[in-house]
């Protein structure tokens, strides 16, 4: 049986409880893609993390990542990240730079205030043209806090990716 993999990448912890309500239901593995150089996760500096992240947009930067993925490990990957600037944070294509995805089945998720998935789906697809990209889900940020976990069954149902049915896939 196909085991599942969920990565996500989150400053806030709404991505990450999201993540772990996905790994939970799924059974898959999981873990965070963390920053070599730290976001400030403290709400109250939203504004500077706002300007911050607008530069690495602007400026097309590829922030790196600290630690291993082991995106060569499975078939399955769920990847996570909250919208950015309308789009994903810069780090997630540092992620599809450095991995290659062929043969792989990718299920996005993302958190946002109002965006959605902004398009990041059918980036995801660009980037990674061999893959498989599965209908993602997107969560409004405050939903994310308590892991959403009526939702996340719901898509999964639709997926057919619940641990017990994964071998669909
Ligand atoms: C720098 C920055 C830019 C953001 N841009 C958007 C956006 O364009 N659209 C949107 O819906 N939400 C936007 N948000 C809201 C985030 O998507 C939301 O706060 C997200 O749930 C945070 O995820 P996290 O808790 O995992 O870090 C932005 C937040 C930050 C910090």
């Amino acid at each position: 049986m196909a085991k599942a993999f969920v990565t996500y990448f989150s400053v806030y912890g709404t991505a990450r409880k999201l993540a772990e309500e996905i790994a939970k239901q799924t059974q898959a593995d999981i873990m965070e893609i963390e920053p070599v150089v730290p976001y400030d996760s403290n709400r109250d500096n939203y504004d500077a993390l706002a300007r911050y992240a607008k530069k690495e947009h602007d400026e097309d930067m590829r922030p790196a990542i600290k630690n291993k993925i082991p995106v060569e490990d499975y078939d399955i990957i769920f990847i996570g990240y909250p919208m950015w600037w309308y789009t994903f944070p810069m780090i997630i294509y540092t992620l599809f730079d450095e991995h290659d995805f062929s043969g792989k089945t990718i299920i996005p998720f993302n958190t946002h205030m109002g965006s959605r998935d902004g398009g990041t789906y059918a980036t995801i697809k660009k980037l990674a043209p061999k893959a498989k990209v599965l209908e993602g889900l997107p969560i409004e940020m405050s939903d994310a806090e308590s892991g959403a976990s009526g939702a996340v069954k719901k898509w999964l149902e639709k997926l057919a990716v619940m641990a017990y049915d994964i071998s669909k896939l």
